[in-house]
Parts: structure tokens; C-alpha cells; sequence
């Protein structure tokens, strides 16, 4: 094929490379002439044991087909050691770039989660996403170059029944690729976060066997090798994309309600304009804090409003607030 976009002389680091959607892109960048450090814990899916199989298996398949590939095998809360995996086998000023992508799952509704349920996926998805990236940044800013791709999930987006420790770590993920973007964004450090969709070991569970094998792995790499080759401009962006589909889900925040802050500003002012709270019409896309309306401006206008109109009484009689 002409006009490959190519990886020829970067290191690609990719977590939890043994299977599922690491696996695909582990493969895809040994295919495109990365040097790849494929990482693998080689636990189950539900983040017990640990092997160097996973990853072996898929360095041997790269070197095969003729790339370069070296396994790491620790947990990604010891990210450090698997930078320093990468620097080791690949040489201390290589250009780096990496996927947070190892993860596991400990489905549980919140009233019967237990503490390690919550614990070991902060863990692993918060934590190891955050030791990978922070061993990884100060050779970022001395190469001047870092693609990070960050995955989350659309549990993480839109919440999931069963999945509390899951959502909110993954929510975290995307919060710290936020981050990320504008912090690197001077040294050419893009961070971008996906919420993928794909048959793997974590779908098994509650997919059937035609929707895992049409929603393949493999139909995630194109997407996220695109954004993470030097010439995507995409920078804190959050992605869903699943079996050929990619779609940008972006923050939309309404143009809201200010009150008066004097005497007539009581819960039942704020029932009365409530439904300007949640009107969308007129809203606006920030991609930061700075826009839209700032704390200067909401003064100028609270100080201007008329007196607020008072809503239906808004009592707690009876009620135990904690
Ligand atoms: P998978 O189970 O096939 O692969 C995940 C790999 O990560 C495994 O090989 C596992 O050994 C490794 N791993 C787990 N904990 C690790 C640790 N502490 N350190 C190093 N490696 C570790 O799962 P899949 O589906 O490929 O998942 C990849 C990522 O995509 C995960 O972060 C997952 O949460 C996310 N995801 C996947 C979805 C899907 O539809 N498959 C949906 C949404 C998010």
C-alpha cells in the first residue's frame, strides 16, 4: 500500500499488549516499524494471577513477522519499570509513545461491591494509567514528542449498571488525559482518550458469540494509530469507536440562569428558573475552563438581575439531613 503512515525508529509502548485490543495494536505498530514493548501482567480478567505468557506469545508474533518486540510483564502500577523496559531495550533518548490500555474488570452492583472490588480497579485503570504516563513525561519534554492514547470506556461516560468502580475510574482517565493535552500541548505532547467497543475477554461475559466476533480488536487500531502517528492534531479529545465507527463526544454546557444574590435568592427562586438550568438551546461546546461565562461576568450580571420570582415552597419537614 502507498502513503503508509509509519513508525520507523519510535517506541511504542503498549499495555496490557497480550490480548484484546492491546494485542491488535501491539501487532499493527511491530507491523509499521515500531519497536514495540508489549506489556502483560498475563492475570485473568478479573485481575487475579499473573503470567509471562500474554506477552511472550505476542512478541513472538511480531518478531515473526519480521518487526522488533520486547515483553515487560509487570503490573502498570509499576509503570516506571516498564519505561524503563522501553529505554533499556530501545536506547534513553528514543522517541516514546505509549497506550494505557491494560485493564480488568470486578463487576459488582454498589451494594454488594466490596472495598478490594473498588480498590484494585482504581488501581489499575487510575493509578497504572497515571505511573505509566508520569514515568513516561520527562522523556516526552526532552524528545519534544509524546502521543498518549488513554482508553476509557463508555461506561466511564455515561455511567453502567453494575460497573461503579469501572465508571468512575474510567471517567478519571479521560479527566487526566484533559489534563495531559493542555499541559503537553507546548512540547508537542497530544494525549487523546477512546472508549472502544470490542469483542475481547471483558465482553465475553455479557456478549454472544456473533456480536464478539463481528466487533473485532482489530477494527480499533486504524482508528487509534491515526491518532496517535506525529501527524494527528487531535489533542484531549474523547472518542467512541467500535467495529469500523468513530464518533468525538465533546462536554456541552448550557448558558444556565444567574440570580439575584439578595434576599429573593431561596431554593424556590432557583425552582422557579430551573428549567433554564437544563435548556441546551443556545448552549455552548467549552473545551476549557476559560470558556464561556467567567466568575467576573456572573458577578457583573447576579448584581444586575431583578429580584428573583419564587417558585412552589421547597420544605424538609420530617426529613433526616445528614
Ligand atoms: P483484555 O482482557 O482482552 O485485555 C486486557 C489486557 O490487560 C489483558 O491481557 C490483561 O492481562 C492485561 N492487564 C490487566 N491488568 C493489567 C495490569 N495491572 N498490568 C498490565 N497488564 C494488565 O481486554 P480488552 O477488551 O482488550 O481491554 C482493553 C482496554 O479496553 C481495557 O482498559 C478495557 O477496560 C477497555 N475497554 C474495552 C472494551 C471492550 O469492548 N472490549 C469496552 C470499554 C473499554
Amino acid at each position: 500500500m502507498a502513503n503508509q503512515l509509519r513508525w520507523d525508529g519510535r517506541v511504542v509502548v503498549v499495555t496490557g499488549a497480550g490480548n484484546g485490543l492491546g494485542r491488535a495494536h501491539a501487532l499493527f505498530f511491530g507491523s509499521r516499524g515500531a519497536k514495540v514493548v508489549v506489556n502483560d501482567l498475563g492475570g485473568s480478567a478479573f485481575g487475579a494471577g499473573a503470567s509471562s505468557s500474554a506477552a511472550d506469545k505476542v512478541v513472538e508474533e511480531i518478531r515473526a513477522a519480521g518487526g522488533q518486540a520486547v515483553a515487560n510483564y509487570d503490573s502498570v502500577e509499576f509503570g516506571d519499570k516498564i519505561i524503563e523496559t522501553a529505554l533499556k531495550a530501545f536506547g534513553r533518548f528514543a522517541s516514546l509513545q505509549f497506550f494505557n490500555n491494560a485493564g480488568i474488570l470486578r463487576d459488582k452492583s454498589f451494594a454488594r461491591m466490596t472495598e478490594e472490588d473498588w480498590l484494585i480497579i482504581q488501581k489499575v485503570h487510575v493509578y497504572g494509567t497515571y505511573k505509566v504516563t508520569k514515568a513516561a513525561w520527562e522523556v516526552f519534554e526532552k524528545q519534544k514528542f509524546g502521543r498518549i492514547i488513554n482508553t476509557a470506556s463508555g461506561a466511564g461516560v455515561y455511567g453502567n449498571f453494575g460497573q461503579v468502580n469501572y465508571s468512575t475510574a474510567k471517567l478519571a482517565v479521560h479527566g487526566l488525559t484533559e489534563t495531559l493535552a493542555q499541559e503537553g500541548a507546548k512540547n508537542n505532547i497530544f494525549a487523546n482518550t477512546i472508549a472502544p467497543l470490542a469483542g475481547s475477554r471483558l465482553t465475553a461475559t455479557v456478549w454472544d458469540e456473533g456480536m464478539l466476533k463481528l466487533m473485532k480488536p482489530e477494527y480499533i487500531t486504524p482508528i487509534v494509530a491515526y491518532l496517535a502517528h506525529e501527524s494527528s492534531t487531535s489533542n484531549g479529545r474523547l472518542f467512541e469507536l467500535g467495529g469500523g465507527w468513530a464518533a468525538e463526544i465533546r462536554w456541552n454546557k448550557t448558558l444556565g440562569h444567574i440570580w439575584n444574590t439578595g434576599p429573593t435568592f431561596t431554593p424556590e427562586a432557583v425552582a422557579a428558573a430551573w428549567d433554564k438550568v437544563e435548556d441546551f438551546k443556545d448552549s455552548i461546546y467549552p473545551r476549557t475552563n476559560r470558556d464561556g461565562i467567567n466568575a467576573l461576568q456572573i458577578i457583573e450580571a447576579s448584581q444586575k438581575a431583578p429580584e428573583n420570582p419564587q417558585g412552589p415552597a421547597v420544605r424538609f419537614d420530617g426529613k433526616v439531613v445528614v
